[in-house]
C-alpha cells in the first residue's frame, strides 16, 4: 500500500513537472495521467482505467501505449498523433474499428488490437480502415473472437498494401473459406494462425507469404496441393497438431520453396519429405515414425538438420540416408534402434553430429564416417566396444558412452582424433597402461560413477600429453596411503599447474575406517609424516601450553563454583531468616492466644477435637443434645472467645496464612497433600482439619485411637490397617519438622 501510494506520488510529481514544462506543447493532460518519456516521444497510458484518451496532441509522439484500459470505442482524437509509429491498444473492450479510426496515422508501423472484443471481420471495416496507414507492417488481432476467416464478397478482406505480419493467434477460427482471405494483403510475409481450432488450411493463397504458423491447431490432413498456392513459403510450422499426418506417398505435399519445416508432436507415420527439395531443416520429433525406408530422404539434398528423436524407429538401412549430402546434424535419440549398418553414416558426407542416445544399441559397432565429430551413444545398452570400434570414425572428437553397460575397455582402443571420452555411469573397474595408449589427443576423460577400486597410475597416461581433465568422482577407491603410487597419482591429478581433478572428488570407499574421507583427509599424516610426530621441543612447548591452559581452566571453574556457592549460601541464609521471622511472629501470636486462653482453661474432655462440619454431616446421628452440637460448630463468635486451644491454634495458622507468610502456607499445603483421603475437599477446610488432627494426635494416644475408630466407622473402610499405616507414616515423615514442632508447641501448651 505504502509503496503503491509513494509510486503514485512520484508519478504525479513527474507528471506535474512534465505538465508544467509542456504547457505550450499541448501535452499537459496526457502527461498528467500517463507516463511520458523524457523526450516526450513515448507515452505509456497502460493500466490507467481510461475510457477515453486525455486531451492534448503532440506531433512528437511516436509510441503510445493504451493497453489494458477500458476503451469501449476507438479513441477519436488519435489523428493528432500523426507521427505515431507504434500504437498498442490491446486489452480493451473495442468491438469496432471505425472507418476513419486510423486517419492521418501515416507513420504507424505497428498496431496491436489483441485481447479486445472484436467478433466479426466486418466490425473492423477491413476494406477501408487500413487504407490511411500506409506504413503499417504489423497488425496484431490475436485473442479476439473472429471464429472464421473468410472472404464474403470481398467485404471481409483486410486491404492494405503495407501489412507484412498478421497475427490471428487464439481467435477461435475453425475454418477458412471463400476465395483467398489474404488477397487484400499484397505484401503479407508472415501469417500466424496458431492456437485456433482449425481443421483445414485450404484457400490460403498468397504469392508473398513466407512464414505460416499453424501450430497447435486441429489439423488432421494437408492436401498435397495445399502449399502450391504459397510459392514463397519458406517457413512452415505445424507442430502440436496431434492428429496430423503427412499425406500418403502417392501425392506428396510439395513445396519448392520450403526451407524450414516443423512438424513435431504430430501423428506422422512416414516422413514423406520428398516434395521439399529445398528443405534445410526438418523437425519431426515426437511422432509415430516406425521405420525409415530406403532412400527415404533422397530428394532432400539440401537438408542440413534433421531431428527424428522421440519416434519409434526400429531399424535403419544402410541406404536410409542416401542423398543427404549436406546434412550436418542428425538426431535419432529416443528411438528403438538396435543396430546401425556400418556404412550408414558414409551416405552423409557432411554429417558432423549424430545423436543416438536412448536406443537399444548393444555395441558401438564399427561405424564409418569421415565427417562425424560428435557421437552420442549415451543411455543405450552398450556392453561392448571393440579395440577398432573407433577407427572408422576418422574425425571423431567427442564420444559419449555414458550410462551404458560397459564393463571393459579393450587395450589400445585407438583413435587419432578423439579428444573427449565420456564413460560415466558404466560398470568399469579396470584400466591399465595400455587402455588409453592409442588415444594420443585425449583432452578430457570422464569415468564418474564406475566401479574402480584400485587407484590408477600416472603411467596410464604416458601417451596422452594433452590430457587436461579427468573426472574420477563417485568411484569406490580403495585407499592404501602407504602405497607410494596413491600419493604419486594424487599429485598427478590434483597438483597445479596441470590440475586435472578437484581433490574433493577423490573419495575413499575402503578400508572401512576411511569411508567417505577424501584421499587427502585419509592420508594426510602418512603423506606429511613431519606433522604427525612433532619434535621434542615442539612437544614440550605443546605440553607447557596445555598445562597452562588447563590450570587457567581449573582456576576459572573454581572461581565460578565459589561464587555460585556464595550466592547459594546467601539465598539460603535469607530464606532461613525469613522462616525464623515467621516463626517468631507465630510464637508471639500464640503466646498472646495462650494468655487469653488461660482465663478460660478448657475441660480436658473437650480436647477431643470436634469433627469438621462436613464430617459431622456424614456422621451417623448420635444421641447428643442440640446444645452440644451447637457448641462444636465453628462459628465466628466461638472462635473469637477462643474457647479451645486447638481451635485457636488453627485460627492462628489461618491468620498467618492470610498474612501471606509463605513458609507456613507451604507447610499447610504439604500436610494437605499428604492427607490423601481428603484431597477432594476444599483446601481451607482440609488445612484446618489437618492441624486439628495433628494437634490431637500428639496429645493423647487414647484420643487418637478413638478418632481412628470413628474414621473407620465413618468411611466403612474395608482395610483398617491402611488408615493406620497412613497416619503413622504421616507422623514418621521427617519432611515436616515444622509441623511437628507446632505439635511440640501444643504439647508444651497443654503442659502449660
Ligand atoms: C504496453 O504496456 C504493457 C504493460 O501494461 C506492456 O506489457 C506492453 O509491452 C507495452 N506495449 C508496448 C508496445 O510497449
Ligand atoms: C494530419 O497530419 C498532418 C501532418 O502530416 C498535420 O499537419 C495535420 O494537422 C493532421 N491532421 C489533423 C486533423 O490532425
Ligand atoms: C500485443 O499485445 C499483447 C499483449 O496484450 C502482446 O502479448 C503481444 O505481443 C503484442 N503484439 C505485438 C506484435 O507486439
Ligand atoms: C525426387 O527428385 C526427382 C528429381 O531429382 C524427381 O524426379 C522426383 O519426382 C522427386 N520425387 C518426389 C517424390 O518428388
Ligand atoms: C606401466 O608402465 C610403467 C611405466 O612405464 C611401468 O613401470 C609398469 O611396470 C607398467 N605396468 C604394467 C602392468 O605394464
Amino acid at each position: 500500500m505504502v509503496r503503491l501510494s509513494s509510486t503514485l506520488c512520484v508519478l504525479m510529481l513527474i507528471s506535474i513537472a512534465n505538465g508544467a514544462a509542456d504547457f505550450d506543447s499541448g501535452l499537459g493532460d496526457l502527461c498528467y495521467t500517463c507516463v511520458c518519456s523524457a523526450d516526450k516521444t513515448s507515452i505509456d497510458c497502460s493500466r490507467r482505467g481510461l475510457t477515453d484518451l486525455p486531451d492534448g496532441f503532440n506531433s512528437q509522439v511516436t509510441k503510445l501505449n493504451l493497453s489494458n484500459n477500458e476503451f469501449n470505442t476507438f479513441p477519436r482524437n488519435l489523428h493528432t498523433f500523426y507521427n505515431l509509429v507504434s500504437l498498442d491498444i490491446s486489452g480493451n473492450r473495442l468491438n469496432e474499428l471505425p472507418q476513419d479510426a486510423l486517419f492521418n496515422l501515416t507513420a504507424l508501423e505497428e498496431l496491436n488490437l489483441s485481447r479486445n472484443y472484436f467478433e466479426s471481420w466486418m466490425s473492423l471495416n477491413p476494406n477501408e480502415a487500413f487504407q490511411p496507414t500506409t506504413s503499417l507492417k504489423t497488425l496484431d488481432l490475436s485473442n479476439n473472437k473472429f471464429k472464421t476467416m473468410g472472404n464474403l464478397a470481398n467485404r471481409e478482406l483486410i486491404i492494405s498494401s503495407s501489412i507484412e505480419t498478421l497475427i490471428l493467434e487464439r481467435c477461435e477460427i475453425d475454418s477458412i473459406h471463400g476465395r483467398s482471405p489474404l488477397s487484400g494483403l499484397s505484401n503479407i510475409k508472415s501469417l500466424k494462425l496458431n492456437s485456433n481450432p482449425l481443421i483445414r488450411i485450404q484457400s490460403i493463397i498468397s504469392s508473398t507469404l513466407k512464414s505460416l504458423d499453424v501450430s497447435n491447431c486441429a489439423l488432421s490432413t494437408i492436401n498435397h496441393n495445399e502449399l502450391m498456392y504459397l510459392p514463397s513459403l519458406i517457413y512452415l510450422k505445424m507442430s502440436h497438431n496431434y492428429r496430423l499426418e503427412l499425406s500418403s506417398t502417392a501425392y506428396n505435399l510439395f513445396s519448392d520453396s520450403l526451407k524450414y519445416l516443423d512438424i513435431s508432436y504430430c501423428n506422422v507415420l512416414q516422413p514423406n519429405l520428398q516434395g521439399f527439395p529445398n528443405l534445410r531443416r526438418a523437425i519431426l520429433n515426437h511422432n509415430m515414425i516406425r521405420f525409415l525406408r530406403s532412400n527415404e530422404f533422397v530428394n532432400n539434398t539440401m537438408l542440413e538438420y534433421l531431428d527424428l528423436s522421440y519416434n519409434n524407429i526400429g531399424s535403419l538401412k544402410s541406404d536410409t540416408f542416401r542423398g543427404l549430402t549436406l546434412i550436418k546434424y542428425l538426431d535419432l535419440s529416443w528411438n528403438e534402434i538396435a543396430n546401425i549398418p556400418e556404412d550408414t553414416l558414409l551416405e552423409m558426407p557432411s554429417l558432423t553430429q549424430i545423436k543416438l542416445s536412448r536406443n537399444y544399441l548393444t555395441n558401438v559397432g564399427h561405424l564409418k564416417s569421415d565427417s562425424v565429430t560428435v557421437l552420442d551413444m549415451s543411455s543405450c545398452e552398450i556392453s561392448s566396444i571393440g579395440q577398432d570400434s573407433l577407427e572408422g570414425l576418422q574425425s571423431l572428437v567427442d564420444l559419449d558412452l555414458s550410462r551404458n553397460l560397459l564393463s571393459h575397455i579393450p587395450d589400445s582402443i585407438s583413435s587419432n582424433t578423439l579428444k573427449y571420452l565420456n564413460l560415466n555411469y558404466n560398470r568399469l573397474s579396470f584400466v591399465n597402461n595400455y587402455t588409453f595408449f592409442m588415444l594420443p589427443r585425449l583432452i578430457g576423460l570422464s569415468v564418474i560413477g564406475n566401479r574402480f577400486t584400485t587407484i590408477w597410475r600416472r603411467s596410464y597416461f604416458e601417451s596422452n600429453p594433452y590430457l587436461e581433465r579427468l573426472d574420477l568422482s563417485d568411484n569406490m577407491w580403495r585407499c592404501d596411503c602407504v602405497d607410494g603410487n596413491m600419493y604419486d597419482f594424487y599429485e598427478y591429478v590434483t597438483l597445479e599447474p596441470s590440475k586435472k581433478e578437484e581433490s574433493y572428488n577423490l573419495v575413499c570407499n575402503s578400508p572401512i575406517t576411511l569411508i567417505g574421507q577424501t584421499w587427502l583427509e585419509a592420508c594426510y599424516f602418512v603423506w606429511n609424516p613431519t606433522e604427525k610426530i612433532p619434535n621434542p621441543e615442539g612437544l614440550i612447548w605443546f605440553i607447557t601450553v596445555m598445562i597452562v591452559g588447563l590450570t587457567v581452566c581449573l582456576l576459572l571453574v573454581n572461581c565460578i563454583k565459589r561464587s555460585m556457592h556464595r550466592r547459594l549460601a546467601a539465598i539460603q541464609a535469607e530464606r532461613e531468616r525469613q522462616v525464623e521471622e515467621a516463626r517468631d511472629r507465630l510464637r508471639q501470636l500464640r503466646m498472646r492466644a495462650e494468655q487469653e486462653a488461660l482465663c478460660n482453661t478448657p475441660d480436658p474432655r473437650d480436647l477431643i477435637a470436634p469433627p469438621s462440619y462436613d464430617e459431622a454431616l456424614s456422621m451417623p446421628k448420635v444421641s447428643a443434645s442440640c446444645h452440644s452440637l451447637n457448641e462444636t460448630g465453628t462459628g465466628k463468635t466461638k472462635r473469637k472467645r477462643g474457647r479451645r486451644k486447638t481451635k485457636s491454634s488453627g485460627d492462628l495458622l489461618e491468620e498467618t496464612e492470610r498474612n501471606g507468610d509463605v513458609p507456613v502456607l507451604e507447610d499447610i499445603e504439604i500436610s494437605e497433600a499428604s492427607n490423601g483421603r481428603r484431597r477432594h475437599r476444599p483446601r481451607r477446610e482440609i488445612s484446618r482439619y489437618g492441624s486439628h488432627e495433628v494437634a490431637e494426635l500428639e496429645q493423647s494416644p487414647g484420643a487418637r485411637r478413638r478418632r481412628m475408630s470413628e474414621y473407620n466407622a465413618e468411611y466403612d473402610s474395608p482395610n483398617d490397617d491402611n488408615t493406620t499405616v497412613e497416619v503413622q507414616a504421616e507422623l514418621e515423615r521427617p519432611l515436616r519438622p515444622r509441623l511437628r514442632r507446632y505439635s511440640n508447641d501444643d504439647i508444651r501448651e497443654s503442659d502449660f
